[in-house]
């Protein structure tokens, strides 16, 4: 059975790609606790997948997976994209960057408050150029925090078309819709292509 390696430490993710890739016969290990430390100093969220990806597979020699994500702001020309964890300092919190998130669309009317969530997975495998894909989700940015679920932005981020937040959604119904779980789904036809044919 293939092993691909997470290059996150994050369980919850663990978790998630284990339950979808179990049926492509994928064994998802987490990165080992000795693996060097890979800084996110990239431009893009590409850049930042492509260097957690290709150390963690240089170092295991393994296949090797890695995500980037964040929130593209229109108003904001696309920020705080990459810089979305420590949008408001190094050490932020949740409730500190989306304070201020919302004092900088303070007067901007709900016509200009569109926003999206983006996520990039990058698959690195030894010797093989790094494959990406990525996933969107579209919403508004709402003028108060709505729901307790989720993490991050999830209370300002509304659909309209749901009338609800990510916070107000339960997590199956977030895991359904959100960018992750596009860029995931691409993720698998890509990797069940890679299987079938004859570069694996
Ligand atoms: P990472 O890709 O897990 O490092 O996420 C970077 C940052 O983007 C997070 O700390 C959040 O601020 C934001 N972010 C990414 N995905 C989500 C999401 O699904 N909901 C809310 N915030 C998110």
């Amino acid at each position: 059975m293939r092993k691909i390696v997470l290059a996150s430490r994050n369980q919850h993710k663990i978790a998630e790609l284990a339950e979808l890739l179990a049926d492509l016969g994928l064994t998802i290990v987490p990165v080992p606790a000795e693996a060097p430390a890979v800084v996110e100093d990239g431009e893009t969220f590409q850049a930042n997948a492509a260097k957690k990806a290709e150390t963690i597979a240089a170092y295991t020699q393994e296949w090797a997976l890695a995500d980037d994500s964040g929130l593209e702001v229109d108003f904001l020309g696309g920020k705080p994209g990459v810089y979305s964890a420590r949008f408001a300092g190094e050490d932020a919190s949740d409730a500190e960057n989306n304070a201020k998130l919302l004092a900088l669309l303070k007067d901007v009317p709900p016509a200009e408050r569109g926003a999206q969530f983006r996520s990039v997975i990058a698959l690195a495998r030894p010797g093989q150029p790094t494959i990406f894909v990525e996933g969107t989700c579209r919403g508004v940015i709402a003028t108060e925090a709505r729901g307790f679920n989720g993490f991050g932005y999830d209370p300002l981020f509304y659909l309209p078309e749901l009338g609800k937040t990510f916070a107000e959604l339960t997590p199956e119904e977030k895991n359904r819709i959100s960018h992750r779980a596009v860029a995931m789904a691409k993720l698998k036809e890509v990797l069940a292509e890679i299987l079938s044919g004859a570069d694996c």
